[in-house]
Order: C-alpha cells, then sequence, then structure tokens
C-alpha cells in the first residue's frame, strides 16, 4: 500500500480524492499498489464530507510522516506551494502537482531537488488540463528537434472568444456571462490579459528547450481589446480569432509570444471551441501533431493529476527523465518577428496604400472606417508605419 497526501482540498484537489476513491480499481491495477489517502491538507472544515476523517490543517504532520510516498499539491499560487513542496522533495517524497505558477517560476530547481534525491516532480496537470502534453513532449517526442509549439491553451478566453464570435455580443457582456455561470473568475485577469496562458506556453518551450524560459520576457497580450466589430471583419476573411500562445525553435534561435491572432478556416486551431484547448508540436520529423481536449474542470484536470501520482508510484526510487535545466533560454527579440497584420483606421484608402504598399482591403459593411491585410512585416516595421497612418486596433494573422 502507497500513502499519499493532498495539499489543497479545492475544486481540483477534491477531484483527485473522487478519482482515487472512484477508480480505485484502475488506478490500484495501474501503479501496481493501492492507493491510500492518508492525509488531506485544508485549512478549512468539511463537515460530513468524505476527506473529513482524513483532514489535518497542519503540513508538518504530513512532511514528518514517512510512510507519505507522494505529495499531491493542488493548492495553486506561490506560496506556501513552493515551500511545501521543496520541503517534501527534499525529505524524499515524490510530487505531483497542476500549480502551473510554481512550475513556470520554480520548475527547473524542483526538478533537479527530485532528480538528486531519486524521487519526481511531475506536473502533467499544470498545462492543457486533461490533456496529456508535459508527458509527450518530455517521454515520447524524444527522436525530434521541436520546431514550434502552439495553441489555444486557455479555456475561458477561449470560451469568451466563442460566445463573442457566435452571438456577435462584445467582450464586457460576454465575461460578465461567462462569470456568472462559472467559467471565468470573479477576478478575470489572469485569463483574459494572456498571464495563465504565458506561464503554460513558458513551461512548454522550457521542456523543448530542455532551458529555463523567463515568462516575464515573453510578449504577452490578451483578448479584452477585441470587439464583435473584429469578429464582423473575420467573418469576412473566412476567419476566426482565438488566443495563441506560441513558440518557435530555429536552431538558437527561440521566439515565444502570446496574442489573439486571425486563424483562417482550415487551420488546424480554427475549430476548437469553448473551453476546450487544443495544442500542436512540430517535429522536425515527426511533423505535425495535435492534442486536444479538456483543458480545465475538476476532473479532467484531477485526471492528469492522478496519472502523475501513478507514475510517481511506478517510479517510486528513480527518477523518471524530464529535461529541464537551470541555464536560461535567451528569446529573439520580438519587434524582429514577422507576420502579416489586420487593421482597421479611419484613414483613407490612397493614404493605407502610401504607408503600408501592398495591402488587401477587407469590406465588413462598418461605416466611418476600413480594414485591411498586410503584407509580411516585422513588429517595428508595422509599428512604426501604424504611427504614421493611425489605427484604431490591429490583429495579428497566422495563415
Ligand atoms: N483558468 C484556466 C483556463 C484554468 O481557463 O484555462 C486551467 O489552467
Amino acid at each position: 500500500m502507497i500513502k499519499v497526501a493532498i495539499l489543497g482540498y479545492g475544486t481540483v484537489g477534491s477531484g483527485v480524492f473522487q478519482i482515487i476513491k472512484e477508480n480505485s480499481n484502475i488506478v490500484n491495477e495501474k501503479s501496481g499498489e493501492e492507493i491510500d489517502i492518508k492525509y488531506v491538507l485544508d485549512l478549512r472544515e468539511f463537515p460530513g464530507d468524505p476527506c473529513e476523517d482524513v483532514l489535518v490543517h497542519d503540513y508538518d504532520v504530513i512532511l514528518n510522516d514517512p510512510e507519505v510516498e507522494v505529495v499531491i499539491e493542488v493548492m495553486g499560487g506561490l506560496h506556501p506551494a513552493y515551500e511545501f513542496v521543496k520541503s517534501a522533495l527534499e525529505a524524499g517524497k515524490s510530487v505531483a502537482t497542476s500549480n502551473k505558477e510554481l512550475v513556470a517560476k520554480y520548475g527547473a530547481e524542483l526538478i533537479d531537488i527530485a532528480i538528486s534525491h531519486n524521487r519526481n516532480f511531475l506536473f502533467e496537470a499544470a498545462v492543457g488540463g486533461g490533456i496529456p502534453i508535459i508527458r509527450p513532449i518530455n517521454m515520447h517526442i524524444t527522436a525530434d528537434r521541436i520546431q514550434e509549439i502552439a495553441g489555444i491553451m486557455n479555456g475561458t478566453t477561449n470560451y469568451i472568444l466563442t460566445k463573442m464570435e457566435k452571438e456577435g455580443a462584445d467582450f464586457d457582456i460576454t465575461l460578465k456571462q461567462a462569470q456568472d455561470l462559472g467559467y471565468a473568475e470573479r477576478n478575470p485577469e489572469a485569463d483574459i490579459e494572456g498571464f495563465d496562458a504565458v506561464r503554460k506556453i513558458a513551461i512548454l518551450t522550457s521542456l523543448a528547450t530542455e532551458k529555463t524560459v523567463d515568462f516575464e520576457e515573453i510578449y504577452t497580450e490578451g483578448i479584452s481589446k477585441i470587439t464583435s466589430d473584429d469578429f464582423k471583419y473575420a467573418k469576412a476573411m473566412d476567419m476566426t480569432i482565438k488566443l495563441i500562445a506560441c513558440s518557435k525553435m530555429d536552431g538558437k534561435r527561440v521566439t515565444a509570444f502570446v496574442a489573439p491572432m486571425l486563424l483562417k478556416e482550415g487551420h488546424p486551431l480554427y475549430p476548437i471551441q469553448d473551453v476546450t484547448n487544443g495544442i500542436m508540436v512540430r517535429g522536425n520529423m515527426v511533423g505535425d501533431i495535435a492534442f486536444i481536449g479538456s483543458g480545465a474542470g475538476k476532473l479532467p484536470t484531477a485526471s492528469a493529476v492522478v496519472s502523475d501520482v501513478v507514475d510517481c508510484i511506478r517510479h517510486l526510487n528513480t527518477s523518471t527523465t524530464i529535461q529541464w535545466k537551470a541555464e536560461k533560454q535567451e528569446l529573439e527579440d520580438f519587434s524582429f518577428s514577422k507576420k502579416k497584420f489586420f487593421v482597421r483606421t479611419k484613414a483613407g484608402k490612397d493614404k493605407v496604400r502610401d504607408v503600408f504598399k501592398d495591402v488587401e482591403f477587407v469590406d465588413a459593411g462598418i461605416d466611418g472606417e476600413i480594414g485591411f491585410v498586410t503584407s509580411v512585416m516585422s513588429e517595428s516595421d508595422f509599428k512604426a508605419k501604424a504611427g504614421t497612418l493611425g489605427v484604431i486596433s490591429r490583429i495579428r494573422l497566422d495563415d
């Protein structure tokens, strides 16, 4: 029998508890051991809940219990999650976590501590919720040089953009509806401004490059400025708008960004709707691989966490090979990155042609402005030209 402890009995923690109990036959058989939840740590009380018998309020009870072999950190936030996880690994326990903030900030250090103790620090649920993506990048796509990772990695924003497209509604109203339905947080900034997605692409890019990508150095733009008029133009171009997190690896040159993008019908991420996530990985031998599924939610996320618990138990005294070193991965200056841009302006067509030369105009039937798509140009070149012209808004194209 293997004893485990769950840190945090919120949405994901209670899902982990439920899966280990409800799917006990499956998870016990797959791990080759009976999994026993010895402790649940939470500051709150849960009268009448099945966790009541194993609920503790003091982390030291878990840390100092040598019987606990796997700690499941599903509290979220950086502190005290970091201190709890670090001390658990140093005490010779393996850790499974869903905490993307923790992994993006301290991933390399915690992996290093786990390896030096022949234990594991696993975080499948930190990116893409229930979609297997960490293990495939780390353990399966190992014959390739990963050239690109691009995906819809945030369910909340994809839900909002899908509703805006379908209902022609504006951002603020759609966000309010998403909050009322419990899809979006009361404080939605991390999702809508791209701060959640940027941590996820930083984690995946760190795994692909095996060095540490600092998420704070990645260009990040959210969806709060996208309007119903933008969707009218998207429709006129047979396109849709998605929040894309992307990194490209070209030898030593690595670029990364999070931004709303216009995608053509036929693009692999075009049909990804609502809270679903979709992640594309391009290897130089295997080509393109797509991972699609529930990127958030209690049971999908908990399912990924429990799969890590099974993996920890299968490899109790040996580290599985997560390659991610503390050495910093330098990123290319985003201002050199090149794309086409869709632009809305009140300037006339002659002035647009004067400034941008080769453009395609788009008619969405909106009075008092025109839309156009530029040729491929760098971010810095675009910024200079847009300054001369005066623009209402712009969205990058991924075509
Ligand atoms: N807030 C996140 C999302 C949860 O909407 O995708 C999963 O990380």
